[in-house]
């Protein structure tokens, strides 16, 4: 029996964090320290069978700018289900989860996609990002084009422009 819980992560203890990063070595061969430090900070979907954790996904805010303005933007980062638990619902579950946070609190949702994850948020709704992708570091605006095809986003409040240019605020490791 699977229960699906959400916390910030000011309410994880340092157990459960151990074994959120553990679930996502296991579901991504490279993660790297940045990448779990990019799915921290906001609210995660847990899905528990019993003691153990067997699918993470957090959204954290994050500034999109886009069409002159900076959008208050519910970021999607760290979405995974361990192989083997796999088209039992559970990925759905998490997203729903977040979905409703991303409605409740932001301008727009957005994540960066792997390949494989793609048509899985096409599927709930979420929108690929069509124009140009850049990021706003420390050198200024900065393309990203290695994202560009990537990104994808839940309108929530705003009108967008698909096919317009969306830049992300900085940080270390992966923009996106
Ligand atoms: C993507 C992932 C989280 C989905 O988790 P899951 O628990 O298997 O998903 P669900 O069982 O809720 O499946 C929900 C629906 O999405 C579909 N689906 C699942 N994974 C999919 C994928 N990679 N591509 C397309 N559709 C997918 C299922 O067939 C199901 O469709 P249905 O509702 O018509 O039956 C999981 O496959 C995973 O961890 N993949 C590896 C990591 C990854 O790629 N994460 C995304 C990074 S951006």
């Amino acid at each position: 029996m699977a229960e699906v819980r959400t916390a910030h992560t000011a309410d994880l203890d340092a157990a459960t964090l151990a074994a959120v990063r553990a679930l996502l070595d296991e579901v991504f061969d490279d993660l790297t320290d940045q990448d779990f430090e990019h799915a921290l900070g906001g609210v995660h979907a847990l899905v528990w069978e019993g003691a153990e954790l067997v699918g993470h996904a957090s959204v954290i805010q994050r500034r999109l700018l886009n069409g002159g303005r900076a959008l208050r933007t519910g970021y999607v980062e760290g979405v995974g289900v361990r192989a083997e638990r796999r088209g039992r619902g559970y990925g759905s579950a998490m997203m729903d989860a977040l979905e409703r946070v991303v409605r409740g609190a932001y301008e727009l949702g957005a994540l960066g996609a792997t390949d494989a994850g793609a048509a899985f948020y096409a599927a709930r709704g979420w929108r690929l990002w069509q124009g140009p992708t850049s990021a706003l570091t420390l050198a200024g605006m900065t393309r990203t084009e290695e994202d560009d095809g990537c990104i994808h986003v839940l309108p929530v409040a705003v009108p967008l422009d698909l096919t317009s240019e969306l830049t992300c605020d900085w940080r270390d490791g992966d923009p996106w």
